[in-house]
């Protein structure tokens, strides 16, 4: 990590609070004109760093760290009461929902600004380093769903691809089911979870979880991270794009405002290509063709067969340079 990193974290973990140059200095074993060399770069780059003489240094209410209130006071009118709360760190958002799903009434937001143990789909996990991304988790009223819960995922994706385009000027493409593309990388992912009654069966609330990647310049990413993902690297403030995305995954989800079929087609990843995935045990190549109207995803093999996907890991095939 690079000194002016490690001196905005160290000043948004004490937003408001003024720290002498000699205290930065100390603190980070540099000399203080290196200190002042880093915020300076800080604040060519937009950084909204206060430095004021005899106080110090000091990360402004509206710079780019995530707060609740930045993030609510740029929602629409209906959603501004629902609340949000930002966790410096915990181990996953859509974990922490989970334990405390029947403690808190939906709808309710979290996010963190780091996941020790961020998961994705299948097991895998989530890379989720601090002060870099926008990892957000949604406790869902199934209730007031506008379409059946089979089509939540797909429904977010197109939501935080309009957020997206809207926050930030990016176009992206949902790739089927879970991902958001950015060119050839994923910069967005998508964990739904189900909260069942043990009597009834019902599903009581959804957790809708969604990580997407803001500025990775300066993080370490692993490398077979780094082959398949990115970030999306924007100047817009997280905070906006993060209000952007409450107003989008409200609006698609409870007020059916998009037609979310249109637009996974208009904007898809996969409709195309060809593809390979794996069938009980067996692989197999073929060409996505279709999205259905249940949000299937439909592959033409060679033969002229069709294989209807509801589910599962589907990657484009590389083609040998
Ligand atoms: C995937 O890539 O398969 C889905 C990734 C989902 C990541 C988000 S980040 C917020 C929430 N908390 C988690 O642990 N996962 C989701």
């Amino acid at each position: 990590m690079s000194l002016k990193h490690d001196i905005l974290k160290e000043l948004e973990l004490n937003r408001g609070k003024y720290y002498s140059g000699q205290a930065l200095a100390e603190r980070f074993g540099v000399s203080r004109a290196a200190v002042w060399k880093a915020v300076k770069g800080l604040i060519a780059e937009g950084t909204q760093i206060a430095a004021v003489p005899n106080l110090g240094y000091c990360v402004c209410a509206d710079s780019d760290a995530l707060t609740a209130e930045g993030i609510q006071a740029r929602l629409k009118e209906e959603y501004r009461a629902v609340p949000i709360e930002l966790m410096r760190i915990v181990d996953s958002t859509n974990n922490e929902l989970k334990r405390r799903s029947s403690a808190l009434n939906p709808d309710y937001i979290l996010l963190s600004e780091e996941q020790s143990g961020g998961r994705g789909r299948s097991g895998k996990t989530f890379f989720s380093p601090p002060f870099t991304s926008i990892y957000i988790s949604f406790l869902l009223n199934p209730k007031k769903l506008r379409l059946p819960v089979s089509m939540v995922t797909t429904a977010a994706a197109v939501a935080v691809s309009e957020a997206v385009k809207k926050s930030t000027g990016v176009e992206t493409t949902v790739k089927w089911v879970n991902d958001i593309y950015f060119g050839d990388k994923k910069i967005v992912g998508i964990l739904t979870e189900a909260v069942t009654s043990i009597e009834s069966g019902e599903t009581e609330s959804l957790i809708l979880g969604i990580g997407l990647n803001c500025h990775w310049d300066g993080v370490e990413i692993p490398k077979e991270i780094a082959e398949v993902a990115t970030s999306i690297d924007t100047d817009v403030a997280r905070n906006f794009i993060a209000a952007e995305i409450v107003n989008c995954v409200y609006d698609v989800i409870y007020g059916g405002t998009t037609d979310v079929l249109d637009y996974a087609r208009k904007h898809s990843y996969l409709l195309g290509k060809t593809v390979e995935y794996t069938v009980n045990g067996i692989k197999k190549i073929g060409k996505a063709t279709e999205l259905d109207d249940e949000g299937h995803l439909v592959v033409t093999l060679p033969d002229g067969c069709r294989d209807v996907l509801t589910a599962g890991e589907v990657s484009v095939k590389k083609v040998r340079q």
